[in-house]
């Protein structure tokens, strides 16, 4: 039992990284975390994991499609499945052990245990009460559960048991074309698995860019995902190793099945705060049972802050990030902030897909007066050297002053690539100023500023 100036309650991306930050800034911090090991979600069952596992499959998809190509002969490795999910399981330990040695690094205490908060300025884990000025909670999100489908994390599973499967299933039903959806379906594709998408929309990936959405599904479909679109899945029905899945085509309204070894249900998270007592001590929540918070993050009860999964926006391991770092300014007395109209969105599949700020649809809604530069993989060097000239940079800025509104990419080290026009973005610079600014020759990194080029007089290689 300790007096501290801040308790966090959650060790996922928003709070510990908040708690870092609390830290540096000289307060007296202490974070409370149950699960085990620090690092939340993002780094035990969901961005970290994955991301093994897209690594470890893209490396295999190579070796059997472009190695014989490039002068690299020889038998394709087959996949140890038990190997691959023990590459993926140290990449996790190495990860969160990582975020145990910051923690003692800045002097930030790990209560182990989950937390509740009885009244303000406490925080209760198991039988300690701790005393704390600002508690901040962040604990994160959870899967959405789907009426009629009974998650048993063996057969019909959430993220979570995709990262566990007991072997790589010979069918695959995906439910839900979304990020998780999309990643994990493309991993087990790539390791074999005939894969199904059943998606409610008569798109992927809702809210992005629609000329990304149709180059996305076309690319995925190219890779042997198969999509069903306008269908909502009405039940699962699973054995100890088999299940079926029951969907209704909007178009028709008929009632369609479909079989599967697996069945991975992504069709959304939702903020987790059970437990934390926020409705005994009247902290407004919204009706999605998000915590409701001002600016400057504090809820309506005085010293009890929210950031990331469990508040408004994008559930992104990043915007947690950046809002925990700005709450830990906020509770020291200085000034924090979050500019969320550039925060980027990745999808790490390959190709990945990156965006940030506006899509062209919103900005058709709004009635802005913008243009669109675009610019196609196939005319950079780089990519078509590397087998990876599918997709395209399209920049949107405003069409009188030339200001960056939004960009979205298709292609490789997306992911990366999207961050030179956030940093444009934050600077509030034009298209021109992209395209003025020299780039290295021969980089993916030369298709934006084609893409910036396009914005004006035109690119040079298309
Ligand atoms: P999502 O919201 O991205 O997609 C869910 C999809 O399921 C939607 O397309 C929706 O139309 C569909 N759907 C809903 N009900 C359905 C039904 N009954 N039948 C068929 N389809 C149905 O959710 P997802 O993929 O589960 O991701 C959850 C959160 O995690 C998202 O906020 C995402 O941004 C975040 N995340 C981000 C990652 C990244 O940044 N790379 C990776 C993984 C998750």
């Amino acid at each position: 039992m300790a007096n501290y100036d801040v308790i966090i309650i959650g060790g996922g991306p928003g709070g510990y990284v908040c708690a870092i930050r609390c830290a540096q800034l000289g307060l007296k911090t202490a974070c409370v975390e149950g699960r085990g090991a620090l690092g939340g979600t993002c780094l035990n069952v969901g961005c970290m994991p994955s991301k093994a596992l897209l690594h470890a499959s893209h490396q295999l998809h190579e070796a059997e499609t472009n190695f014989a190509k490039m002068g690299l002969k020889g038998k394709s490795p087959s996949v140890d499945w038990k190997q691959m999910l023990a590459y993926k399981d140290e990449v996790v330990e190495t990860n969160t052990k990582g975020i145990e040695f910051l923690f003692k690094k800045n002097k930030v205490d790990w209560i182990q245990g989950w937390g509740t908060i009885p009244e303000a300025g406490k925080v209760k884990v198991g039988d300690d009460i701790h005393e704390a000025k600002n508690i901040i909670v962040a604990t994160g999100s959870e899967s959405a559960s789907l009426p009629g489908v009974e998650v048993d994390e063996k057969i019909v599973v959430t993220s979570t048991g995709a990262l566990t499967l007991n072997k790589v299933p010979k069918k695959l039903v995906v439910i839900g074309a979304g990020v998780i959806g999309l990643e994990l379906g493309s991993v087990y594709a790539r390791l074999g698995a005939e894969v199904t998408v059943i998606e409610f929309l008569d798109v992927i990936t809702p809210g992005m860019d629609s000329e990304v959405q149709k180059t996305f599904q076309r690319i995925l479909k190219k890779q042997g995902l198969t999509f069903i679109m306008g269908a909502a899945v009405q039940k699962t029905e699973a054995t100890k190793t088999k299940a079926k899945v029951t969907y209704k085509l909007r178009k028709d309204d008929s009632e369609q099945v479909i079989d599967a070894d697996a069945v991975l249900v992504a069709t959304g998270r939702k903020p987790y705060t059970d437990g934390l007592g926020l409705d005994a001590l009247g902290v407004e929540m919204s009706p999605r049972g998000q915590v409701k918070v001002g600016k400057d993050w504090q809820t309506n009860v005085k010293g009890i802050y929210a950031i990331g999964d469990v508040i408004d926006g994008p559930m992104l391991a990043h915007k947690a990030e950046d809002e925990g770092m700005a709450v830990a300014e906020q509770v020291a007395g200085r000034h924090g902030h979050v500019n969320y109209g550039v925060i980027p969105g990745v999808i790490y599949t390959a190709p990945e897909v990156a965006n940030v700020g506006e899509t062209e649809e919103g900005l058709k809604d709004q009635g802005r007066n913008y243009k669109v530069g675009k610019f196609s993989f196939m005319g950079n060097g780089r990519a078509k050297a590397n087998f990876a000239a599918d997709g395209f940079v399209k920049i949107l800025a405003d069409k009188d002053t030339d200001r960056i509104l939004g960009a979205h990419i298709i292609g490789p080290s997306a992911g990366d690539l999207i961050h030179e026009i956030c940093v444009a973005m934050e600077f509030g610079a034009s298209a021109e100023d992209l395209a003025l600014t020299c780039h290295a020759h021969p980089t993916y990194s030369e298709a934006v500023r084609e893409a910036a080029l396009a914005c004006g007089d035109g690119p040079i290689h298309s």
